[in-house]
């Protein structure tokens, strides 16, 4: 007997004999557990080339054989065999032309995984119909075929929470690595944001203090994780400005209309840089469209309400709120109470007023003690 094959309980030289060739164990014991207690000798064999060999000896009644196995398939294995053994042919697919390929190998009867063991043991019985059980035999082997029925389901449920224990543990591997590179990605955006940021005379630490209070804004309406990537954003809504002259940034008077459509590009000059990067595709909306306002009068294109990315409606607001709460070449500081304010006077029109309603009770947590006490 070969390494393969399995002599099982109801073993016996004057029994049918099954001879089931399956390259998969699992439905090799499922079938096996199955057809236990038929009065049947049941063989195994895990490949094609062992199952002929197997059958060439044992002369069985039937032989179950899998389609899809390495080196000879089931049909090639079923076109071989000699003998008058009857073929029960198993498939992963439920495909018209292999059954059809099947019937011409010999094929007698055709079962496509998964099936039921009912399904089986009716198969069986029309193949080996000498078989002859009696009543109470057929009953005592169908609560049997339940039960393996029953050992199956819970074979492969043990598989599936292994392979879901395994899969939670490469996520947890995975998200690790994905916090560690996003980490990294944020200090390189944080840098180039940085460069673009020293070309303007308005500096400090500007940028940081956006990306704090946008983040903690939308942290409040439970946003941050939908919208994490606005983080980006925010650090490099101005990244634009690259292409706008120093002499037009740092202009001490009044800008000219020529000179004011150059710096009205840096928003679409800054989409052009960062837009094409999938990752940073919530990032590039601020970036385009952090001077659209409330009411429609904002720029580069005119978007109103709604209509303007949320994200770019939550970076107004904190840029004009860090604006108005730190010192300028031309005037200090609004106090906390007069940002607020002006914050709620342009809700509507240069702001999303649900969003300052939410922002405005907050922004005093934002703020250092020290410029609390200023006002
Ligand atoms: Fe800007």
């Amino acid at each position: 007997m070969s390494e393969t094959s399995v002599a099982g309980p109801s073993s016996g030289t004057d029994l049918p004999c099954v001879l089931i060739v399956d390259d998969d164990a699992v439905t090799r014991r499922f079938v096996r557990a199955v057809l236990e207690g038929l009065g049947l000798r049941i063989e195994e064999a895990s490949d094609g080339e062992r199952g002929l060999a197997l059958a060439q000896e044992l002369n069985p009644n039937v032989v179950i054989l899998d389609v899809t196995m390495p080196g000879l398939s089931g049909v090639e294995v079923a076109r071989r065999l000699q003998g008058d053994a009857k073929v029960l042919m198993l498939t992963g697919v439920d495909d018209p032309d292999v059954e059809v390929e099947a019937g011409a190998a010999g094929a007698s009867a055709y079962l496509v995984k998964p099936f039921s063991p009912r399904e089986l043991l009716d198969t069986i019985e029309q193949l080996v119909g000498a078989l002859d059980l009696p009543d109470e035999d057929v009953a005592r082997t169908q609560s049997a075929a339940v039960e393996a029925g029953e050992r199956q389901l819970l074979i492969a449920a043990e598989e599936l929470s292994d392979s879901m224990r395994r899969e939670r543990e490469r996520s947890a591997r995975l998200e690790e690595t994905l916090d560690e590179l996003r980490h990294a990605y944020l200090e390189t955006v944080r840098s180039l944001a940085y460069v673009v940021e020293s070309k303007d005379a308005y500096t400090g630490q500007h940028l940081e203090r956006c990306r704090v209070y946008g983040m903690a804004l939308l942290r409040e309406m439970r946003l941050d994780q939908e919208l994490r990537e606005a983080e980006y954003g925010f650090l490099l809504h101005d990244a634009g400005k690259v292409g706008v002259s120093e002499r037009i940034l740092n202009k001490p008077g009044p800008l000219t209309a020529t000179e004011w459509r150059i710096m009205r590009t840096h928003p679409l000059i800054g989409y052009q840089m960062v837009g094409g990067i999938p990752f940073l595709r919530a990032a590039a909306e601020v970036v385009r469209y952090h001077h659209e306002m409330f009411d429609g009068s904002g720029y580069p294109e005119g978007l109103r309400g709604a209509g303007i990315p949320l994200a770019a409606r939550v970076f107004s607001i904190v840029d004009a709120f860090d604006a108005m709460t730190t010192d300028r070449p031309y005037r200090e500081a609004f106090p906390l109470e007069q940002a607020a304010s002006e914050l709620e006077k342009m809700a509507g029109t240069q702001f999303d007023p649900e969003i300052v309603e939410v922002f405005v009770p907050m922004c005093e947590r934002l703020l250092p003690s020290s410029s609390r006490a200023a006002g």
